[in-house]
């Protein structure tokens, strides 16, 4: 085991090294899930149904832990939000007490976590852990066990984030949460921020902003997609500005669409993790185009309204005026 720590030690290192981009720490990333996958309970069962163990809440769907697991695979995101959590939690760094993190969906590796917690002592940094499924929730606890830090863990609780009322005088400094899918679809990302974040809102997010712009598709890899405007963000500003709304969707932009359409709209989620770590167009999963809810086919020149349902099937929908 010794040897593990001090490769999980070498890779947080590298990984929070704010010297280096995101897309120059790929291999780290990729060597983090080989660590992680050696050493967790949870076994990746390529006969099993992926989304069996998926819940639907009233906020979203939370996905299975095997899902939440594979989520590890994709080394550009997971290098992204570990840099981004690592310097939201320097930048924090006091002596009286102990950051403060509320890790809200931490998944079967609590893989943003575990490289902080080789990187920080207890007596710097503390986690409370939230994850809706036992499963999974069981098994990033073994996992933090296994590599010995339990110690950097105040709270494990199996709860759903988004109705979570966090106790008296235990205010976090950072939360996250990476529960969220392309264009803030189907997941609970936007309801789990907005919970938390109005209990906490000295504390800083991670992601700092997820932004879903309206535009078209690249036309090729060396392209940039065509951007419209934003129509939807979800950040600190936003859930202060959300503190009326009171009913079951949150106001987004309109956009008129350009005069010329020769190809269909689409959806383009940006994720600003924190400072200038930014996971843009195409960079992962999150970041692909996607067609509009039900792919209606549309006017050029249309006006559509843009709108943030929320509940058990969170998305953006839109009107045409
Ligand atoms: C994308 S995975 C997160 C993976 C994790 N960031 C990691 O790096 O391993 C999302 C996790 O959040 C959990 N989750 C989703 N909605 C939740 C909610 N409302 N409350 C608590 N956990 C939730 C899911 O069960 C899943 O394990």
């Amino acid at each position: 085991m010794r040897d593990e720590l001090a490769e999980l030690s070498e890779l947080a290192r590298a990984i929070a090294d704010a010297q280096r981009t995101p897309a120059m720490l790929t291999g780290q990333a990729q060597q983090l899930r080989r660590l992680v996958e050696r050493h967790s309970s949870l076994a990746i069962d390529a006969t099993q149904h992926m989304t069996e163990g998926e819940s639907i809440l009233p906020s979203g769907s939370a996905i299975s832990p095997v899902q939440a697991a594979l989520c590890a695979r994709e080394p550009l995101r997971s290098a992204a939000f570990i840099q981004g959590l690592a310097q939201a939690v320097t930048q924090r760094l006091r002596d009286d007490r102990p950051v403060r993190v509320l890790y809200a969906g931490c998944g079967p590796y609590a893989l943003l976590a575990l490289p902080l917690m080789a990187l920080f002592s207890p007596r710097q940094l503390q986690f409370s852990i939230i994850e809706i499924h036992q499963e999974a929730l069981v098994a990033a606890r073994a996992l933090i066990a296994t590599l010995g830090f339990t110690g950097h863990v105040s709270d494990f609780i199996c709860a759903d984030a988004a109705a979570y009322r966090i106790p008296a005088g235990a205010a976090p400094d950072v939360i996250v949460s990476e529960t969220m899918n392309t264009a803030l679809g189907k997941e609970p990302q936007v309801a789990i921020m907005r919970t938390l974040a109005v209990q906490a809102p000295g504390a800083a997010l991670v992601p700092a902003a997820v932004t879903v712009h309206l535009g078209q598709a690249r036309r090729s890899p060396a392209e940039p997609c065509s951007d419209w405007g934003p129509v939807f963000t979800l950040d600190a500003a936003s859930i202060r500005d959300w503190e009326q709304e009171k009913g079951s969707s949150l106001p987004g932009a309109s956009i008129r669409l350009p005069e010329v359409l020769d190809q269909p709209p689409r959806l383009l989620t940006r994720i600003r993790v924190h400072g200038d770590i930014v996971l843009g167009d195409y960079d992962c999963s999150l970041n692909l185009p996607l067609a509009l809810p039900g792919k209606p086919s549309l006017e050029p020149g249309s006006v559509l309204h843009f709108y943030y349902r929320l509940g058990s099937e969170p998305g953006l929908a839109f009107q045409l005026q």
